[in-house]
């Protein structure tokens, strides 16, 4: 399966920021990369940034509610995301799950609602720095993938984002031997539940991925592709991070 190099704007982007799709566009269509491309801009950006990447580039939503329409302010579903046009949607990020109390349930009911309709889904876990110190890193881990990962999840092709929460935003990217270790594990998990259909999920590595760690990082076993934040946001630094493969 081709890896998957995603780049998760978070809350950042005005209309201007959209310039940055048409130059990576217009990028990968001049020189096509060895992976799948994927943007999650804000919502708000999602249809232009769709027209922006004219069918060079896959765009995604970053949340989803679980429900497909109702009395539920605020928030947009996953066949609205499907509506405007994306293809995918990051669901359980660490920052959702911090920020708005999203278990695992939670998380799973947005995953299933991604497959009702027909989106990738791209279920994020991963352990905080006092739970990799106490040596829960594997087990946490575990949990959420118990907890998150629904059982329609081997029906279309989805994909598990690791995100070391110490790593996200600092700079500070896992060390190989980490992300080998809580990748091998992720497999064997997904194996154990689903059998040789646990083969077929991409689990992309997460945390301060940028130009500089990318290729070492896509090299190691089990790394099917990379979340990237800050470095997203540039289309220069992101552009080099897809032609790393
Ligand atoms: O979803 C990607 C993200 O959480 C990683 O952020 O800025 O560390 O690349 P960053």
């Amino acid at each position: 399966m081709r890896a998957l190099i995603a780049g998760n704007w978070k809350m950042h982007g005005l209309e201007a920021q959209l310039d940055e799709i048409e130059t990576i566009a217009a990028s990968v269509k001049a020189s096509p990369p060895a992976v799948d491309v994927l943007i999650c801009p804000p919502s708000t950006l999602i249809s232009r940034a769709v027209q922006k990447s004219a069918g060079r580039l896959n765009i995604g939503g970053q949340d989803c509610r679980s429900e497909a329409d109702g009395p539920f302010t605020g928030d947009v579903s996953a066949e609205m995301l499907k509506d405007a046009g994306a293809s995918t949607v990051i669901v359980g990020h660490s920052e959702r799950r911090k920020h708005y109390g999203e278990s695992n349930s939670m998380v799973a009911k947005k995953a299933q609602a991604a497959w009702r309709a027909g989106i990738l889904a791209i279920i994020c876990i991963g352990e905080t720095a006092t739970q990799r110190r106490e040596g829960q890193a594997l087990s946490t881990c575990g949990h959420q993938i118990a907890g998150s990962v629904p059982d329609e999840m081997t029906l279309a092709a989805n994909a598990i984002g690791y995100e070391p929460l110490w790593a996200i935003g600092t700079g500070r990217s896992a060390t190989h031997d980490e992300i080998v270790e809580v990748h091998a594990y992720i497999r064997k998990c997904l194996v154990t539940r689903f059998g040789a259909k646990g083969r077929n999920l991409r689990i992309l590595y997460g945390g301060s991925v940028d130009p500089s760690n990318a290729r070492e990082i896509m090299a190691l076993p089990e790394v099917g592709g990379l979340l990237v934040g800050g470095e997203s946001l540039k289309a220069k630094e992101f552009d080099s991070i897809l032609r790393v493969v």
